[in-house]
């Protein structure tokens, strides 16, 4: 069922931004608050921008005009005022366990018992900060990728005691505004795209440290080998479509799997020989200054790629 009314988005940096993007552009209310009140000043003016900026490409999520959008999103002065009808509150304030844990008691202690109370964490098990709290069974994490509105990937973590009706509901609203929530069932550590994350780098790590292969040639592997149909479908079904489906897949390569999996070394420390040969490869290759250049032709990639896979899958 489609949800409307209000979400309060907690924290107005660069993730409390994307949100308020994201729920205006399905035409939600959004009222952010930030404990700097002049933070919340500085985000209007540049999701305004950003709105007009994504206008003017033709890149504006949704059914009504930017100007429409922005019109949606309001500062609230206190977080009683974000919290008050909200039916969702994202929170995105700094990744520190003792700031969660106190912005999550104050919300805990003004909130409704219908409202759900989404932290953005990128790695602190929802537990360790929302399983003391009265409104524990309301309390999830909805973790997303950044940039969130060309990266729709949310992972949603509930803690111990979260109601599955709150979980569901979280999924659908996620869904509702375009995003696409996966339901990490167990809090485990890193989440799922972390996890999947780090054990590519540490392998390719290793690899690296070994002088088996260049950081250059390992990013190579991924951006013009692995990459281009991870883009499209996620390792088992790329497994699937190349064998004769995974049963015969496994039939097939189960045991050199297991063979090269065994051969994986020891968990790296990421400091020493192979971190030296990292850090002077890629400073060489994309030196610090050439950062922001760099960051600016990764999205645009990044937005055609979103671009593509939307007019595909349509
Ligand atoms: N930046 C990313 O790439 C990314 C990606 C996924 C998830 N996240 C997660 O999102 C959260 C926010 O990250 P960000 O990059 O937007 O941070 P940010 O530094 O850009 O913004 C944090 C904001 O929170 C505000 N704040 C601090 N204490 C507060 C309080 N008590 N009440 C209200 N507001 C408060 C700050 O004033 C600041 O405006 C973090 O948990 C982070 O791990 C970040």
């Amino acid at each position: 069922m489609s949800q409307s009314g209000k979400i309060g988005i907690v924290g107005s940096g660069l993730i409390g931004q994307s949100w308020a993007m994201l729920f205006a552009a399905s035409e939600f209310d959004v009222s952010i608050y930030d404990v700097i009140t002049d933070n919340v000043d500085k985000a209007l003016v540049s999701i305004e921008n950003q709105l007009n900026d994504l206008e003017s490409k033709g890149l504006l999520r949704g059914k009504i005009n930017a100007k429409q959008q922005l019109a949606l999103i309001r500062k609230a002065d206190t977080l009683q005022d974000c919290l008050q009808n909200a039916i969702h509150v994202q929170e995105c304030v700094f990744e520190d366990l003792e700031l969660k844990k106190k912005v999550f008691k104050q919300l805990d202690e003004i909130a409704s018992d219908s409202v759900v109370l989404c932290s953005s964490t990128s790695c602190i098990l929802p537990s360790l900060f929302q399983s003391e709290l009265k409104h524990r069974q309301q309390a999830i994490v909805g973790h997303p990728v950044n940039p969130p509105y060309f990266i729709p990937l949310v992972e949603v973590i509930p803690n111990k005691h979260t109601d599955p009706d709150v979980v569901q509901r979280t999924r659908a609203l996620f869904t509702q505004i375009g995003q696409k929530p996966v339901v990490i069932k167990k809090e485990v550590n890193g989440f799922v795209g972390n996890r999947i994350q780090y054990a590519v780098l540490s392998e390719t790590y290793r690899l690296i440290e070994d002088d088996v292969i260049s950081v250059e040639d390992v990013d190579t592997v991924m951006a013009d080998g692995f990459g281009l149909r991870w883009a499209f479908m996620g390792p088992w079904e790329t497994a699937h479509l190349n064998a004769v489906g995974m049963k015969e897949y496994f039939e097939k390569y189960a045991k050199s799997m297991e063979s090269v999996c065994h051969d994986f070394g020891p968990v790296p420390t990421f400091s020493g020989k192979g971190a030296d040969i990292v850090v002077e490869e890629m400073h060489k290759r994309i030196p610090v200054e050439a950062l922001p250049e760099r960051r600016k032709w990764r999205n645009e990639r990044l937005i055609a790629l979103s671009q593509l896979k939307k007019r595909l899958d349509n």
